[in-house]
């Protein structure tokens, strides 16, 4: 193997950048040249890679975001843009490529290993949705802004005696809500992948109002069944004794400094994405097993959807009594 190109795609994540310093430095420590490509997918359709080396990470392990950019891209799914990928990394020498990103990005990673190059995916998305990985890089800085804005918003909620519903990221994948919801004590979760009737959501938070609560907080995936301003103004309607606020998380969620269990993670991943090229792995990704990484085939990851985890459902429904 004579050189590695490293990209990152799809939504970003905090712990990208680690990665990426790993994903070089562990390369450039095996004496193979390193490329960067700019903007993801799209970038590599159009040749954008340029040469890395140590120095050009250094400073980089505490900053969110990627250096990279990232992109969506829906030519790089047709044959003509994989086939410009393919050309652009064999022009530049590039044989093997690690790709950081979401369940889209490891869809990618399968599709060039297809056509025979070396590749190795690493997972990274807030939403935690990509199976086959206990973890992926971002979920818990992702986590950790959630609950500051829970401890912030149920600062005001109490003094006020208000009902706060916050809207977490996870389009199809629950586990933001969910898991926010459990360590920030709130008294209602709404995922994707389990349905509440507004019925049974109005009467959770009047239980909570007559137990005597001097506020409330509930979490809605972005992709949960009814939409956060449809709840509150059924809430409003109803009476249940709180007053509604609604506080939307957004893209907030996808940014700040990289925790530290984060840098860890995305620098093992990153190490262990190049170990495996260089021991002749492709068309799997990194992931995170009982504490320790381990390779897994793509098209499991991209067969399997990612099982939401209903013991912290439950969990969470006894605690909020
Ligand atoms: O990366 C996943 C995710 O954050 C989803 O939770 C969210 O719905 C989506 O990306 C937002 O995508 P974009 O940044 O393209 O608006």
């Amino acid at each position: 193997m004579r050189a590695i190109a490293v990209l990152t795609s799809g939504g970003d994540a905090p712990g990208m950048n680690s990665c990426i310093r790993a994903v070089v430095r562990t390369t450039s420590y095996h004496g193979l040249g390193v490329k960067g490509v700019r903007r993801g997918f799209d970038g590599l359709i159009k040749g954008d890679l340029f040469d890395m080396g140590p120095r050009d990470v250094g400073g980089i392990i505490q900053k969110g975001g990627t250096i990279l950019q990232t992109a969506r891209s829906a030519e790089f799914v047709t044959p003509a843009g994989q086939q410009s990928a393919l050309d652009h990394l064999r022009a530049h020498g590039v044989d093997g490529l690690v790709v950081i990103g979401g369940d889209g990005s490891m869809r990618g990673a399968l599709a060039l290993h297809g056509h025979g190059l070396p590749v190795v995916g690493v997972p990274a998305s807030i939403d935690n949705d990509i199976w086959g990985t206990a973890m992926s890089i971002g979920v818990d800085t992702a986590l950790n802004t959630i609950i500051e804005a829970i401890d912030k918003l149920r600062d005001t909620a109490s003094s006020h005696g208000r009902a706060f519903l916050v809207e977490t990221m996870g389009r199809h994948c629950g586990y933001l809500a969910l898991t926010s919801g459990i360590i920030g004590g709130a008294e209602v979760i709404l995922v994707p992948e389990r349905d509440m009737a507004l019925q049974e959501i109005a009467e959770a938070m009047g239980d909570a109002y007559a137990r005597g609560k001097t506020h409330a907080i509930m979490m809605i995936a972005e992709g949960a069944k009814y939409k956060t301003t449809e709840i509150a103004s059924y809430l409003e309607d109803l009476h249940v004794g709180f007053q509604t606020r609604i506080t939307i998380l957004g893209h907030l969620q996808r940014g700040g400094r990289p925790s530290a269990f984060d840098r860890l993670l995305a620098t093992r991943f990153g190490a262990a994405a190049v170990q495996a090229l260089l021991h002749g792995e492709s068309g799997v990704m990194v992931g995170l097993h009982a504490g320790e990484i381990r390779t897994i085939s793509i098209a499991d990851v991209t067969s399997h959807p990612h099982e939401p985890n209903f013991e912290y459902y439950d969990l969470a429904a006894e605690l909020a009594k």
